[in-house]
Formats: structure tokens, C-alpha cells, sequence
């Protein structure tokens, strides 16, 4: 089992969000706030998955996954509150989000699914989290020196993502959840979670009015299939989980390592 710390990050969210604070650059910016916008809901389901998976284990292996899936709560907490605080000044700035309408639209058709529909839509996210997490703790230059703050929060937030990216997968498991389910609805996850990213990303730029700029396009042709780019980066890991002896442990998870023990001034563990 994974010790997952819950952390205390020191930073100051009561401070405004510059309207491009990611270097200065209007399509990372809005591609940045799209998926913030999308973490408040997106994680209160995750946490909500984890907790209904414990609660359907035998007592003996709830008694092996209760401290792990309590930090894996933790951690999701922390998150969906600090992108709250985020979100709201994101609010102040004319943005508007539709993605968590909808999403929770989406997630009222599955109040009466099985838990391990619940478990793998969330080891799906999960996934793809964990991936975006490790992308970013490579190549952190990408959020540019404007706001330390919130590059820190990305940071930290992509450090416990890939931290605990193994959670809902192993409780999938240990309620037998199949290899068929999990693959189909990564696949459904997959279209959902980049038109979601799409949708948003682009109302953001069309309320920044920076959607018909050429500087905006050109940062998005290179942000995402540049050399450095982030489909480029992240689609084999991607593949990987269609694997069918596929578990997340199998991904490096060093970079997420090396930002922790490297940062720890920034954070305080919650309990310790
Ligand atoms: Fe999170
Ligand atoms: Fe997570």
C-alpha cells in the first residue's frame, strides 16, 4: 500500500489571477484555467468513488486500504479547495464555466451504477491525471515565471496526482473489476475528457477575446505537437493502460518524487 501524506500547501490563493498568467501566453492560460475549472467537481467524484469502493470491500482488505484511500481523500480535498479559491477569481475575470454544469449532468446518469463503474471511470481520470502530472513536472519552464503561486500549485497538485495515481486502480481490482470495463471506459473517458478540454478551453479564449489571434494558435500548434509537445509526450503513456497486465506502479513516478523532496518549505503535512 502507498503511504500518501495530505499536505498543507503555503501558498496565497486570496491574491488575483492575472488575466495570462501562464507566461504571458494567452492559449496555455485558458487551457491551464479549463482544467481547473473542471477539478472541483472532477475530484468530489473521486473522492466519492474510493470511499463507496472501501465501504464495498471485506472487512480485511477495507482494514489494508482504509489509510490509503483516507489520504487519497486528503489529497483530493486539498485540491478541489485550493482550485475553488482559483476558480472564483477566474469568475472575476469574466470567465465562465460550463464544463462543471455538465459534468454534473453526466454524473447524475450514474447514481445508481455499480461502484465499479464508479472506480474505473475514476482510475480512467486518474490516469490521465497522472500523465498530464508527469508531462508538467518535466517541463514545469511551460507555466512560466509570472505567478511562482500557481506555478507551485500545479506543481504540487501534478506531485500528488502521480503520488496516489494507483489508488482507484487497485480497489477496481480488489472488487474485481474486469479488464473489459476498465479499457472501454478509458476509451469513453478519453473522447469526454478532450472535447470537455476542447469546449472550455476554447470559450475561454473566446471570453479573453484571444481565440482569433495568430499568436494564440501558434502556441497551441507548438504546446501540444511541438517537439516538446503534449500529445506527443503523453500518448504512449496513454496506450499503456490498454494493456491488459498494465498497472499504474509500472509508470516513473520520479519526477513527482524529486519535486517533494525538493520543495518541501512550500508545504506543511497535515497531522505529522
Ligand atoms: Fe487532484
Ligand atoms: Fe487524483
Amino acid at each position: 500500500m502507498t503511504e500518501l501524506v495530505v499536505r498543507r500547501l503555503l501558498v496565497d490563493m486570496q491574491a488575483p489571477i492575472a488575466r495570462h498568467w501562464c507566461g504571458g501566453d494567452a492559449f496555455r492560460t485558458a487551457l491551464f484555467n479549463a482544467l481547473s475549472m473542471s477539478f472541483p467537481v472532477g475530484e468530489q467524484f473521486f473522492i466519492d468513488s474510493v470511499r463507496k469502493g472501501l465501504n464495498a470491500l471485506t472487512p480485511g482488505e477495507q482494514a489494508r486500504f482504509r489509510a490509503e484511500v483516507q489520504g487519497f481523500m486528503g489529497q483530493e480535498a486539498t485540491h478541489r479547495r485550493l482550485h475553488s479559491l482559483y476558480n472564483a477569481h477566474l469568475e472575476q475575470l469574466g470567465l465562465v464555466n460550463e464544463w462543471d454544469a455538465r459534468a454534473r449532468a453526466r454524473l447524475k446518469l450514474l447514481e445508481h451504477a455499480e461502484v465499479r463503474h464508479w472506480l474505473a471511470i475514476t482510475a480512467a481520470n486518474e490516469h490521465f491525471t497522472a500523465i498530464l502530472a508527469e508531462f508538467l513536472l518535466r517541463n514545469p519552464d511551460l507555466l512560466g515565471d509570472q505567478d511562482p503561486r500557481l506555478a507551485t500549485l500545479w506543481l504540487w497538485h501534478s506531485a500528488e496526482e502521480s503520488e496516489h495515481r494507483c489508488t482507484a486502480f487497485d480497489l477496481y481490482q480488489a472488487l474485481g473489476g474486469d479488464h473489459e470495463w476498465r479499457v472501454r471506459w478509458m476509451k469513453r473517458i478519453t473522447t469526454i475528457f478532450l472535447l470537455d478540454t476542447l469546449r472550455q478551453t476554447v470559450l475561454n479564449l473566446r471570453r479573453d477575446g484571444t481565440l482569433w489571434r495568430w499568436s494564440t494558435w501558434r502556441s497551441a500548434a507548438s504546446y501540444l505537437f511541438g517537439r516538446r509537445g503534449l500529445v506527443r509526450r503523453t500518448y504512449r503513456p496513454w496506450r499503456e493502460y490498454f494493456r491488459r497486465d498494465f498497472h499504474p506502479g509500472q509508470q516513473d513516478a520520479s519526477a513527482s518524487h524529486r519535486w517533494l523532496a525538493d520543495h518541501a518549505h512550500q508545504y506543511v503535512p497535515v497531522g505529522a
